[in-house]
């Protein structure tokens, strides 16, 4: 069939004359790369609240963060919504989820050398009391990757089964130990905007994600490829970098800059960083399943880089 006949039955079948369609074509701009990538656009949103220019890196910086969050949600979006999902599509989209987290571990030091010291302690007085922490595509990606139990605070996890509600659940999320006084359930401006804005939303993704995450997804595969060491080896990557090797990388630029002065600054959204931060306490692990004993009680506290399991014969 030539390509007039094929345009033809496309149309008809969406109950259009391709005479009319044929007739716009004549009227039809060049395309162009500025069309295209829409490069007036993105490049029209890096709007400085100060006149430091080092700003300028933390705007753009964490705009290319959330570019990359949302090829990452794209990529896990995939995999859920396939209904059969065969070994290779998993592995390959798992491939590239991966390598967009290393690209955000590896490229950290933007934030932690990239910037004059006094600059950054000016400009962030303008933030407060935003911060990173309310970055939704970052709690997507974390209710996308692994079942919820996992991403509840350590301390709640015994009272939290299958059956709990989701709101109630919502409010054991480790994450909420950053602005919750969970004496008086008082919570801070920086949680407390955050939910107004997206809670209602999270709570959908929640639902969605909840049988639909990478390890549910993971636990579907024939059980031969389970138990593929690459396949694990590619899912322990994928935790490690998220968890340990992202979380150290944005600690480490924290403390250099909010531990510059005499005394410890205060973060912008009110945490009491130093503990909340670190890994070792949060203990957020995707798939602990595929960690040893000891690499759990030690997570966040030895080096586990380039720590793969190796094939037993
Ligand atoms: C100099 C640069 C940075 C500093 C000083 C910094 C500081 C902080 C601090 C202190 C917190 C704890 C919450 C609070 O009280 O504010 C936090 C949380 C967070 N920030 Fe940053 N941050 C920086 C860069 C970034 C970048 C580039 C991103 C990328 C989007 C980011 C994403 C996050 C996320 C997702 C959290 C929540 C993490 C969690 O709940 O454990 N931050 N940040």
């Amino acid at each position: 069939m030539d390509i007039y006949d094929q345009l033809k039955e496309k149309f008809e079948a969406e109950g259009q004359d391709i005479n009319v369609h044929l007739n716009g074509l004549l009227h039809s701009k060049q395309m162009t790369y500025w069309d295209y990538i829409q490069t007036d656009a993105l490049l029209n949103l890096q709007i400085q609240r100060t006149t430091q220019k080092d700003e300028m890196v933390f705007i753009m910086y964490h705009q290319i963060n959330e570019l990359l969050f949302k090829m990452i949600l794209w990529e896990i979006e995939q995999i859920a919504d396939k209904e059969k999902v065969s070994p290779t599509f998993f592995s390959e989209r798992l491939g590239r989820v991966s390598r967009y987290f290393d690209m955000l571990s590896s490229s950290f030091e933007i934030m932690g050398d990239g910037m004059e010291i006094e600059q950054y302690m000016k400009f962030r007085d303008t933030l407060a009391p935003a911060s990173g922490f309310q970055s939704a595509q970052y709690r997507m990606i974390e209710f996308a990757s692994t079942e919820l139990i996992n991403l509840i605070d350590n301390r709640f996890r015994v009272s939290i089964d299958r059956d709990t509600p989701f709101s109630h659940a919502y409010e054991h999320l480790y994450w909420q130990a950053a602005g919750k006084n969970y004496e008086t359930g008082e919570k801070s401006a920086l949680l407390l905007n955050f939910e107004k804005r997206y809670m209602d939303d999270f709570i959908v993704f929640m639902q969605k994600y909840n049988t639909l995450n990478l390890w549910t997804k993971f636990k579907s595969l024939p059980k031969t490829t389970q138990k593929d060491i690459g396949l694990i080896n590619a899912m322990r990557h994928y935790d490690h970098t998220v968890n340990v090797l992202w979380v150290m990388a944005h600690l480490n630029a924290a403390a250099k800059y909010l531990n510059s002065g005499k005394e410890t600054a205060e973060a912008t959204g009110g945490s009491e960083w130093q503990k909340y931060m670190h890994p070792k306490y949060q203990k957020r692990i995707f798939f602990p399943d595929l960690w040893s004993e000891d690499e759990l009680k030690n997570w966040g506290v030895t080096n586990l880089e380039g720590h793969e399991i190796v094939e037993k014969n």
